[in-house]
């Protein structure tokens, strides 16, 4: 076993190319024992990528890292021993009845016939599968074929966990219950290392990683990188989205303006003071506004600003 105190991932200037893309960027990371970690970025940012190392599947170019103390380009076989990976296209076997499927997953893993079947029972139970035991992988539900994958990673139960976009696709609801287990987990004392493109899960992690173009541009608890973001936030409703936007951009007092879905997010130096110059230019521009009102800041409005900053930069 490592000492208590050592990290259970650590990065150092982690690399990875394709031909002349770089897709993981110098990242240099910690990962304390026990923690939920979380890796969020868009498509194409480097999480899979970065995963894929600390998993000791891909070599970085250069760099290193090492995972429950070893050595991810040295000592592949002592890492996964001690991980469970959970990868963004995990391949349960659709023939297979879920209970086939964890018996598979503990042959590959070499989980004992004497522990095996116990193991399995806490397992399905652990996942609310076990009514359906006995039905092929192939007709379960997405939600339900998720958790089926999570169980076989844990079948030999690693003491650190790889999720790569594991509730991607998947309904709010089950997206819940997934992470209910994960929950669990991480009481248990386990450590999860969680890639997402959602924010709500990302407010979930102890700890928050924003990947974008293979850099990690901020690494933080959720609260503290909702705390970066400047100023306050107006949350408004005007019937024509672009043009309302267009107006607003260089009134006084804003900081910075972006659409989500049908609303706009316009952050202010001073929400009370600038709301009735906003009604007024609006009102000016004979653009109606539904409804406007303070909000707090969450993770997504903080992530679009860190990655527009970067963006522009
Ligand atoms: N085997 C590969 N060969 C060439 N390029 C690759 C390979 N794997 C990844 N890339 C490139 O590296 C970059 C990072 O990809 P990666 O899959 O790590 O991103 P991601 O954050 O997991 O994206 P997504 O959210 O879409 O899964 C992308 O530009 C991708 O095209
Ligand atoms: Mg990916």
């Amino acid at each position: 076993m490592m000492p208590d105190d050592t990290p259970t991932i650590q990065t150092d200037k982690l690399t990875r190319t394709f031909d002349d893309r770089v897709a993981v960027d110098r990242l240099s990371l910690r990962v304390e024992r026990g923690e939920i970690f979380g890796l969020l970025g868009p498509d194409g940012a480097g999480k899979t990528t970065t995963i894929r190392m600390l998993c000791a599947i891909l070599d970085p170019t250069d760099g290193h890292a090492t995972v429950a103390g070893f050595d991810t380009r040295r000592e592949p076989e002592q890492i996964k021993a001690r991980i469970g990976y959970m990868p963004q296209h995990f391949s349960l076997y659709g023939d297979l009845t879920v209970d086939e499927n964890l018996t598979f997953f503990a042959d590959i893993f070499g989980v004992r016939r004497g522990e095996r079947e116990a193991q399995k029972k806490e397992l399905l139970e652990f996942a609310r599968l076990t009514r359906f035991r006995d039905r092929r992988a192939a007709h379960l539900s997405g939600g339900m074929q998720k958790k089926l994958a999570l169980a076989c990673t844990l079948i030999h139960r690693p003491e650190i966990i790889f999720l790569d976009e594991p509730t991607t696709g998947v309904d709010p609801v089950s997206r819940r219950e997934f992470w209910q287990i994960l929950i669990r987990l991480h009481l248990e004392g386990v450590t999860l290392f969680v890639s997402t493109p959602y924010m709500d899960e990302a407010e979930r992690c102890s700890r928050v990683a924003l990947m974008f173009q293979g850099e990690v541009i901020i690494c933080e608890q959720p609260r503290e990188i909702k705390r970066r973001i400047e100023g306050e936030l107006l949350e408004l409703r005007p019937d024509r989205l672009r043009q309302a936007r267009h107006e607003l951009s260089d009134l006084p007092g804003v900081l910075e303006v972006q659409t989500y879905g049908d609303l706009l997010h316009v952050f202010v130096d001073d929400a009370a003071e600038r709301q009735p110059t906003i009604e007024r230019a609006l009102s000016a521009a004979d653009i109606s506004l539904q409804t406007i009102r303070q909000t707090r800041p969450r993770m997504e409005q903080a992530f679009i600003s860190l990655i527009q900053k970067r963006a522009s930069e």
